[in-house]
């Protein structure tokens, strides 16, 4: 009788070791669907290996790193990928690092990431991304890196990233970044970890602090002194022609009045 027990229980815990995360099987799933993958390299991205994609540490699907049956590391790096990051990925609440660098990813950063509360690692560089950097990922308190260097991102830069004391890499160069950086990454206080310029270059419409001076800027300040001054030169010189020419026109007016009074006028 206990035998049985004690070979039901094994079995039951067996099954429940086995059994999916319902979670990770809708990251996995969405996120195989809004990727595309021309090149063929995500062989063993199936469904029924999203089901159960761990076993113990090793996972059966290439990039992907398990730990207690979780996947905690999605790692698919120079791949061709194309598509986009589908929302879902906020599925994977144990994901710890992201890294989906060097791929051909368009669209949005999902502001759904905020979910992954986890997060250490966030690397999307080297990707068509477009959009706005979501200020929600300031929610993932855990989060060190933040590499998105080298995409297609616009808008300004949140303030709210500041907020993340762990963040010790931080990289938006090459994007199409505007308005100011924010002191908050820009100038950070304390000890907390500081990014050069680097972090920063690459943003035809990014300024501040630890960028340079924009050379530009100057220049434009000097050519509106310069149409300023221009025009208020044309201007001063049209209306001196104006009372000239007006002058002129009253003088001949008046020359005309007197000799149409003289010529009405006997003569004495
Ligand atoms: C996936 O996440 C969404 C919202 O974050 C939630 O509503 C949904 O229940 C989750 N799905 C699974 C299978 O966990
Ligand atoms: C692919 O998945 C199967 C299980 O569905 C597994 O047996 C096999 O080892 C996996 N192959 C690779 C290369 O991971
Ligand atoms: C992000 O990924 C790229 C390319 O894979 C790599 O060169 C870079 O060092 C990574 N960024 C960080 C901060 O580790
Ligand atoms: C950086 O911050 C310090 C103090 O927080 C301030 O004194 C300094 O002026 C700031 N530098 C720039 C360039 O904004
Ligand atoms: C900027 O910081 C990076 C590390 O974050 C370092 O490798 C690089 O040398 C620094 N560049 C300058 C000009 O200080």
């Amino acid at each position: 009788m206990g035998f049985w027990l004690v070979l039901l229980f094994t079995l039951l815990t067996c099954t429940n070791l086995s059994k999916s995360d319902p979670s990770d099987e809708a990251c996995l799933t969405h996120l195989s669907q809004s990727l595309k993958d021309p090149a063929n390299l995500l062989q063993n991205w199936t469904r029924s290996n999203f089901a159960s994609p761990c076993s113990g540490f090793t996972s059966y699907l290439p990039g992907a790193t398990c730990n207690n049956g979780r996947i905690y590391k999605l790692s698919l790096t120079s791949l061709s990928l194309q598509g986009s990051l589908s929302p879902y990925l906020a599925n994977c609440t144990n994901l710890q690092s992201l890294d989906l660098s060097s791929n051909q990813i368009t669209g949005p950063i999902p502001a759904d990431l905020q979910s992954l509360v986890n997060l250490a690692v966030l690397n999307l560089s080297s990707n068509r991304l477009e959009g706005e950097i979501p200020p929600q990922l300031a929610m993932c308190a855990y989060l060190n890196v933040i590499d998105l260097h080298d995409n297609f991102l616009s808008g300004q830069i949140p303030q709210q990233l500041g907020l993340l004391v762990r963040l010790s890499a931080f990289d938006v160069s090459n994007n199409k970044l505007s308005g100011p950086i924010p002191a908050s990454l820009g100038n950070r206080s304390g000890n907390l970890p500081r990014f050069n310029a680097t972090s920063f270059e690459g943003n035809k419409d990014l300024y501040g602090y630890p960028l340079p001076p924009m050379k530009a800027k100057g220049l434009s300040v000097l050519a509106i002194v310069g149409i300023g001054l221009g025009s208020g030169f044309a201007s001063l010189v049209l209306s001196f022609t104006g009372v000239c020419i007006w002058l002129k026109v009253t003088e001949q007016k008046m020359a005309l009045e007197e000799g149409k009074i003289s010529s009405l006028m006997p003569d004495y």
